[in-house]
């Protein structure tokens, strides 16, 4: 037997950094009807991504794990450079999820020097952080897509932390006629509310309890909404008047929209998104929920 098809029959895990020859594993194991699960990630991983890959092994024979820190997806002046990268750590959370290959590659293999070809969702980009961050759901999507076409995965796991992305996702796999189903997972937490997030790593112990007015804010609109409240303005106001006293938290967005269409809503109802976008010093975080649904 070839020797790199060897770990689909095995519980070793692999670390593949070529496209072709994660490309070649993937159809090696669907030619022998192996289902392929995928949780694309930029790496740092944390226990939201551990329950990604969880349910992945669950519903998959393959397990496939990509950690790529894509630049398309960063604006100038972002923080690139700076994300957190630990690939040892990563490994070991990797194999004790039952990954059976980490894919990476260089930014260099990924977007070659005569790279030219984007895709681009076009609607539900525009607001959110789509308006705060330009070109950066044009590369998620440009390289969820290439990932997919690496991978080639039956089922792709994403988190709803990242709900407009999982949107935005959602839309091109629909729109471009991908043969992927789209599973989004809950928000995992810490134990005092603040979402887990690769750049929590950033925030100084000051910044990070700043932080929790996010989670609080969402708790207090959620109460408000089942105590009756219907009317998005008013709701909002509840958010900002919870992160004004928060001086270090800078709010981006405070937003009531349509949790499929992303379309703004005056008066709120179970299918409505509450989403938050802010900045604590330099780092910026989001969270969100969905008015009608349990976290
Ligand atoms: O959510 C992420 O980690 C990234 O945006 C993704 C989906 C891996 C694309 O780079």
């Amino acid at each position: 037997m070839n020797s790199r098809l060897r770990p689909i029959l095995s519980t070793d895990m692999r670390v593949v950094s070529s496209i072709n020859e994660m490309q070649f594993i993937a159809a090696e194991a669907r030619k022998s009807g192996k289902r392929i699960s995928f949780v694309p990630t930029m790496g740092f991983l944390h226990s939201g991504h551990a329950s990604l890959l969880k349910e992945g092994r669950t519903r998959g024979d393959i397990l496939v794990l990509s950690i790529f820190v894509n630049p398309a997806q960063f604006g100038a002046g972002e923080d690139f450079d700076r994300y957190p990268r630990d690939m040892e750590r990563d490994s070991s959370i990797a194999a004790e999820a039952g990954v059976d290959f980490i894919f990476t590659c260089t930014p260099a293999e990924m977007y070659p020097a005569d790279y030219q070809t984007w895709v681009d969702v076009t609607e539900l980009t525009l607001p959110l952080c789509g308006a705060s961050r330009p070109g950066h759901f044009r590369g998620v999507t440009t390289v969820v897509c290439k990932l997919f076409n690496i991978v080639l995965p039956h089922i792709a796991l994403f988190g709803k932390k990242d709900y407009q992305q999982l949107a935005v996702i959602r839309r091109m796999v629909t729109d471009l006629n991908m043969p992927v189903e789209v599973v989004g997972m809950p928000i995992i937490r810490e134990p005092d509310g603040l979402a887990m997030s690769s750049r929590n790593k950033y925030l100084s112990p000051d910044e990070r309890k700043s932080s929790l007015c996010l989670s609080r804010a969402l708790q207090s609109v959620r109460a408000s909404y089942h105590a009756g409240e219907r009317n998005a303005e008013r709701l909002k106001q509840i958010v900002n008047n919870i992160i004004a006293l928060e001086p270090a938290v800078i709010i981006d967005y405070v937003e009531l929209r349509h949790c499929e269409t992303l379309a703004e809503v005056a008066m709120v109802d179970n299918h409505s998104l509450l989403a938050l976008a802010v900045k604590v010093g330099t780092t910026r975080l989001i969270d969100n929920c969905v008015l009608g649904e349990d976290d």
